[in-house]
C-alpha cells in the first residue's frame, strides 16, 4: 500500500485561491483542502452555492479559512456591489470542488445566475474543476459533452477518480482527495519549462534476491526520484518513473513502472529510452548482485556463509553511451569528498550534469543539500525540502537542455 501523496508544506505560486463549493457530499473533503491551503500560508476565499450549504455549513469554512464565506451574489460586502468581480481579482486560481453535474453544465454554457457562476465568468486567473457525482451522471452524454467543452475552453478538469461512491455504487465519479487537489493547484502555477519533453527517471532502491525470501537492498526511499518526477510533470513534461520497491505514492500525471532488481530496471529503461529527451538516474541501484540466486530458502548451518557477488549493469552509463543519448543526469551519494568523487563519476559516465550530495544527508530524509557538477564547475544549492529542490533541479536541467 502506498503512502498518501506527500502534503506540501508550502504552495509555491499560490498566494490567494478562491474555492468554489457546489452541492455534493464531497464538500467535506474541501474542508480538508482549505486546512491544507491555510497551513501552506495561502489565503482562501470560499464561495458556496446554495446547494453546497445543505452539505457543509458556511461556519465550517469560515472557521477553517479565517475569512467570511460568500454565498450570495447580492451580499458580498463590496462597496460598489460588484462582489463577483472583486472576489476573483488578484486570485491565483479558482477551484470548483466538488463540481456537480449541474454546475458543470452551467459553466459550459456560460450561465451567471449565482455568485460562483458569475465570478467564474468574470475571473482573469485559471479555472480548475473537480467533478464529483454518481457514475451514471458522469458517464451521461450531456455531462461528457459539457466537460469536453470546458476542457476545450482551457479549464483544467481534475479527476474524477474511480472507487466507492456516496450513493453506495462503485465506479468513476469520486472526487480527488484534498492532497491531490492541492498538488493540482500548485502544478497549475508552475512554469512549463519542460513542455512536451519526454522524461524518464529511475527511483528508489533495487532488491537483488539471494533466495525466495532474502535479498540485498539499500535505504533509498524513492522520495527524491518521485519529487523530481512530480516537478517534471508540473513543468509540462511527459514523465515515466521506473521504480524499485518504494512506498512513495505516484504523483498525478506520472506513469509508474514497478521493478525489483537492477536487471529488471535496466530492461524497463532500455525499452523506453529511444523516445526520451531527458534521462535522470535517481535510483540507488545495486552495484553488485548475487552470482547465483538460490531457488529454495537457504537453511542455517553453524558454518560461515560466503556469497559471491557479480557487478550489475550500469544503467546510466549505458544510456549515456548511446549514439543518440538523451540529456543524461546522474546522482551521486558520497560519504566524503563529495565534489571530487562526484566529478570523477560524472567524467567516467560521460554525463553533462551530475547532482552530488552527502549520502548521510539524503537517504530517507525529507530534505537534501546538493551540489550541481557540470562542465562549468561546481554549483552549490542551499539545503531545502526534496520537492522544492526537485523544482529547482527541473529549472536547472531545463536551462541546460540543447535547443531543438
Ligand atoms: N547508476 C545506474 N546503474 C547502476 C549504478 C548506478 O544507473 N548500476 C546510476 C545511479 O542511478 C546514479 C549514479 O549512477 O545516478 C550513481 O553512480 P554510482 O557510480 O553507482 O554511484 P554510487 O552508487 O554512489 O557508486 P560508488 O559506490 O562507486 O560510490
Amino acid at each position: 500500500m502506498n503512502d498518501p501523496a506527500p502534503v506540501a508544506e508550502t504552495a509555491p505560486g499560490l498566494t490567494r485561491v478562491v474555492l468554489g463549493v457546489t452541492g455534493g457530499i464531497a464538500a467535506y473533503k474541501v474542508a480538508e483542502l482549505t486546512r491544507l491551503l491555510v497551513k501552506a500560508s495561502v489565503t482562501v476565499d470560499v464561495v458556496m452555492t446554495d446547494a453546497a450549504t445543505r452539505f457543509v455549513t458556511a461556519t465550517t469554512f469560515q472557521a477553517l479559512s479565517g475569512r467570511p464565506v460568500l454565498t450570495d451574489l447580492w451580499q458580498t460586502g463590496a462597496d460598489n456591489a460588484m462582489g463577483h468581480i472583486g472576489v476573483s481579482r488578484g486570485a491565483d486560481a479558482v477551484l470548483v470542488a466538488p463540481a456537480s453535474a449541474d454546475f458543470i453544465a452551467k459553466l459550459a454554457h456560460g450561465h451567471a445566475d449565482d455568485l460562483l457562476s458569475t465570478l467564474c465568468l468574470a475571473r482573469e486567473c485559471s479555472l480548475l474543476v473537480a467533478p464529483a457525482m454518481n457514475r451514471q451522471m458522469w458517464a451521461n452524454a450531456a455531462t461528457q459533452r459539457n466537460v469536453a467543452q470546458l476542457a476545450a475552453d482551457g479549464v483544467a478538469i481534475l479527476g474524477p477518480d474511480t472507487g466507492e461512491l456516496a450513493c453506495n455504487e462503485n465506479g468513476e465519479g469520486r472526487m480527488l482527495e484534498a492532497p491531490a487537489l492541492l498538488a493540482a493547484l500548485i502544478a497549475s502555477r508552475q512554469p512549463k519549462l519542460l513542455a512536451g519533453k519526454r522524461v524518464l527517471l529511475t527511483a528508489g532502491p533495487t532488491f537483488e534476491a539471494i533466495d525466495p525470501v532474502r535479498g540485498i537492498t539499500n535505504a533509498s526511499s524513492g522520495k527524491m526520484g518521485f519529487a523530481l518526477a512530480q516537478a517534471a510533470a508540473e513543468a509540462g513534461g511527459v514523465v515515466t518513473v521506473v521504480a524499485g520497491p518504494s512506498a512513495v505514492a505516484t504523483p498525478s500525471g506520472v506513469t509508474r513502472v514497478d521493478v525489483t532488481s537492477t536487471a529488471q530496471m535496466a530492461d524497463a529503461v532500455m525499452v523506453r529510452i529511444g523516445a526520451c529527451d531527458v534521462f535522470i538516474g535517481v535510483a540507488a541501484v545495486a552495484d553488485y548482485t548475487p552470482a547465483a540466486t538460490h531457488e529454495q530458502k537457504l537453511k542455517k548451518t553453524p558454518d560461515a556463509l560466503t556469497l559471491t557477488l557479480k557487478p550489475t549493469v550500469d544503467i546510466l552509463a549505458t544510456v549515456a553511451a548511446r549514439a543518440k543519448a538523451p540529456y543524461c543526469v546522474g546522482f551521486a551519494a558520497e560519504s566524503h569528498d563529495v565534489e571530487r568523487h562526484g566529478e570523477e563519476k560524472r567524467k567516467r559516465k560521460k554525463l553533462p550534469l551530475l547532482i552530488a550530495n552527502r549520502a548521510q544527508d539524503a537517504l530517507g530524509s525529507d530534505e537534501n543539500e546538493v551540489t550541481l557538477l557540470d562542465d562549468g564547475g561546481a554549483h552549490r544549492l542551499p539545503r531545502m525540502g526534496k520537492l522544492a529542490l526537485a523544482r529547482r533541479l527541473v529549472a536547472e536541467i531545463a536551462q541546460r537542455l540543447p535547443r531543438s
